[in-house]
């Protein structure tokens, strides 16, 4: 049997904090390459490096059948007319699956599929449950006015690829047109 602390864990849903769970934290200049806008991404980083997300691992197990979660904090922002977003990522074992749940705040999960490269918006929102299937990128952004907040359940084995998205970036940006989110193509 694992250890009690292993077993129940203890969040909380305004911070997105995790207590005794791993916290990466990223910061604006973590995220060079991703925003559409590279003008005003530059013009943002030299004037500064805020934080834009932190995310608490908790890791209970690593067996074959064991699950991960993690709670991530992102803050609310834009770098032009683009919010602010997570790096995103595949999982190196691309058929895992994961399960967002929306705690506070504001945000759209940005999914695309490797096999079709079809890309959708799915809104991620306190009461809603996003599922990312196996062979998707997925990308969390906060298009309110305040932190969004939300856990993420996946197979211990997932493992995170960011590179595999790096070098080809998301096809598609989530910009604020007319007042709301929009999912338009990189040009
Ligand atoms: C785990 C997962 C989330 C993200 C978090 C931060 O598989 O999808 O917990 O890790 O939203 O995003 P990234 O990892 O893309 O910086
Ligand atoms: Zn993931």
């Amino acid at each position: 049997m694992l250890d009690p602390e292993k077993i129940l864990s203890q969040f909380n849903p305004a911070t997105g904090e995790i207590v005794g769970a791993a916290v990466v934290q990223r910061h604006l200049h973590d995220l060079r390459g991703c925003f559409g806008d590279a003008g005003a991404f530059e013009a943002a980083a030299a004037a500064g490096n805020p934080l834009l997300y932190s995310v608490g691992a908790f890791e209970p197990a690593k067996g074959d059948g064991d699950l991960h979660y993690g709670a991530g904090r992102l803050m609310p922002g834009k770098i032009g007319d683009e919010y602010f977003m997570t790096k995103g990522h595949l999982h190196s074992w691309r058929a895992a699956a994961e399960i967002y749940i929306g705690l506070a705040g504001e945000g759209v999960m940005l999914l695309e599929d490797l096999l079709t490269g079809e890309s959708r918006m799915v809104p991620l929102r306190p009461q809603g449950v996003v599922y990312v299937p196996g062979h998707t990128a997925h990308r969390t952004v906060n298009v309110g006015k305040a932190p969004l907040t939300y856990l993420g359940v996946y197979p211990a084995k997932a493992g995170h690829d960011y590179d595999a998205i790096a070098k080809r970036n998301f096809r598609c940006l989530i910009l604020e047109r007319n007042g709301r989110p929009t999912m338009i193509e990189r040009s």
